[in-house]
């Protein structure tokens, strides 16, 4: 009983903490996002390409900042258990938010590619196709009362609603230790026009490996399922 009382303990800390990290990244995208949107150059920076790819870029900023605050609702245990209407709630707009975010920029890398060049855009296409998937799948199966696939589809999504923040971390957290080491060392492997190993790596590693974690994670221990 104790035990359980202290693992919800660390559970909550840790999602207060989860919550308190992403903010500086959701606000960072929602800034940039509705500037673009007003028609603001300034927002514009290194992307490029024709206005419908912009906007739709910009978009994706708005409502991909949506997504990762709701992702880390979503993965609060204590709010599905104590307020089930509001986990349904967000759920859907965590679902539609996350489907307009993939297709947003989906078309800005049809359109315009990516800073980093062909590899970036793969990484980020394939990005892009599984939160398609995993927006379509979770509340298709929610409304099959397939509570089980459900769960493993909520769970997908919610890792690749985090996915665009861990991109940042990873490199917030590799410059902060290369630069650490020394001033040769700083940003080593990591280069402007993203064409560095480092950056090579980052194009798969904000979501595959997390993604893999979490499959190993679902078939050690499928829980009980409760909606
Ligand atoms: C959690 C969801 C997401 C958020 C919050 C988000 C946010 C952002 C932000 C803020 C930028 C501008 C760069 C910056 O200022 O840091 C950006 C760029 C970009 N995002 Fe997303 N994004 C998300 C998901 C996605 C998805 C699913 C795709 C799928 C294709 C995607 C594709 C891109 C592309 C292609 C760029 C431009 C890269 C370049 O500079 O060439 N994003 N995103």
């Amino acid at each position: 009983m104790q035990r359980t009382a202290r693992r919800t303990g660390w559970t909550i800390a840790g999602l207060v903490l989860l919550f308190v990290l992403i903010q500086g990244f959701v606000w960072h995208s929602v800034s940039r996002g509705t500037l673009g949107l007003s028609g603001n150059p300034s927002a514009i920076e290194r992307l490029v390409g024709p206005r419908a790819s912009l906007f739709a870029l910009f978009a994706h900023m708005v409502s991909g900042a949506l997504v990762t605050l709701l992702s880390v609702i979503q993965l609060a245990g204590p709010i599905r258990q104590r307020w089930p209407r509001v986990h349904r709630m967000s759920g859907r707009v965590l679902a539609v938010m996350a489907l307009l975010t993939g297709v947003g920029g989906l078309i800005y890398v049809a359109l315009s590619g990516t800073v980093g060049g062909p590899l970036m855009s793969m990484g980020f296409g394939v990005y892009g196709v599984l939160m398609i998937t995993a927006a379509i799948q979770t509340p298709r199966l929610a409304m099959a009362r397939d509570y089980a696939r459900h769960r493993r589809w909520g769970l997908r999504l919610i890792v690749l609603g985090l996915g665009s923040w861990l991109y940042r971390l990873h490199y917030g957290l590799w410059y902060g230790i290369t630069c650490t080491i020394g001033e040769q060392t700083c940003g080593l492997a990591a280069e402007p026009d993203f064409s560095g190993l480092f950056d090579q790596i980052q194009v798969f590693a904000f979501y595959a490996p997390y993604l893999l974690a979490l499959e190993w994670w679902l078939r050690r221990a499928p829980a009980p399922i409760r909606t």
